[in-house]
């Protein structure tokens, strides 16, 4: 029998697969089908200080490698996800759950933080940012100095647990430094990574962009992300303090993928386009497959080979 504990600062999950933000999450219903799973935790959509509808029809397509979306943040405010990660954790006094908060604009991270402060919420909140699909905003995790400002202006009201969903980086200089900025800051987790931004897809039929907006630009997720997602699980846990913990997102469609994302350092594992191609059963697929893959290797917990690595 092996056993799937793992744990995030003084969180404890029972199961380290949890929905990666913006899948089945967007309503109460939805998360708490997530939650009704054997999914060690949950984490809202992405919430904004206002309701949005997001960008136009169709934004979301499945590929045969992953998916495309540019949804454009359609969420209920990040007050309605507040709300339920308050209620729930009256009736889940055990689970553990996150809270999604993504800004329009640099200063909402702060505004929405003091507000989540003075709250009762006693979970963790990850700071998205990371968006590529709001039209004319750039993701901010690609420029270091908003990030850091952000990051300042955020510790100084927020003093519960956080944590941030960054973009992926493509280069050794770009981990140094994010890594170095990062580790300055009371973090208790990262989220790596978000979808792969702005690729493009072409519907064969009708030489037509598959999505609508920006043109067709949209994230990339599924198979096409893991081996950028397991870089940069791996290239952050070499360079961030050991305490601030890594939940590994990006590209699982087996077992075995979440087995590599722990091996590269992953703490939780969350299921983005799995998740949405085949809805809550994914989460007790991979479970099975991934406790098949620990007891072929001769692994009764997680810990054994976290973050164990090999290279030649
Ligand atoms: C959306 C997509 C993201 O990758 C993200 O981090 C936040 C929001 C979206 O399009 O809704």
């Amino acid at each position: 029998m092996v056993n799937l504990r793992t744990t995030i600062g003084p969180y404890t999950f029972d199961n380290p697969l949890m929905n990666a933000s913006g899948v089945h999450c967007m309503t109460a219903a939805e998360l708490d089908e997530v939650a009704a799973s054997v999914a060690g935790t949950l984490v809202t959509k992405s919430g904004t200080p206002a309701a949005r509808d997001g960008n136009p029809a169709p934004r979301y397509a499945a590929l045969t490698l992953g998916s495309i979306n540019s949804m454009g943040l359609p969420n209920k405010g990040f007050a309605y996800y507040l709300d339920y990660a308050i209620k729930f954790q009256q009736t889940h006094p055990t689970q553990p759950i996150f809270l999604s908060i993504a800004g329009t604009g640099p200063a909402d991270y702060a505004e929405m933080a003091k507000t989540i402060q003075a709250s009762d919420f006693t979970g963790l909140t990850e700071f998205n940012l990371s968006c590529p699909n709001v039209p004319g905003k750039p993701q901010i995790a690609y420029d270091l100095e908003t990030t850091e400002q952000i990051l300042d202006d955020l510790f100084k009201v927020f003093k519960k647990p956080a944590g941030i969903k960054l973009p992926p980086f493509f280069d050794l200089a770009q981990f140094d430094a994010m890594a170095a900025l990062l580790n300055r800051y009371p973090l208790t987790f990262i989220n790596s990574i978000n979808s792969l931004g702005n690729g493009l897809m072409i519907d064969t039929a009708t030489d037509t962009a598959l999505i609508r907006p920006k043109g067709g630009f949209g994230g990339i997720g599924g198979a096409y992300a893991k081996p950028i997602a397991l870089a940069n699980v791996r290239a952050f846990r070499q360079r961030l303090r050991p305490d601030i913990a890594i939940i590994g997102t990006g590209g699982v469609t087996t077992g075995r993928d979440v087995y590599e994302l722990i091996l590269c350092g992953a703490s939780l594992v969350s299921l983005g386009t799995v998740l949405q191609e085949e809805g809550i059963p994914a989460f007790a697929r991979l479970t099975s497959e991934l406790e098949a893959e620990m007891t072929a290797k001769g692994y009764a917990t997680l810990d054994e080979f976290k973050g164990q690595l090999k290279t030649l």
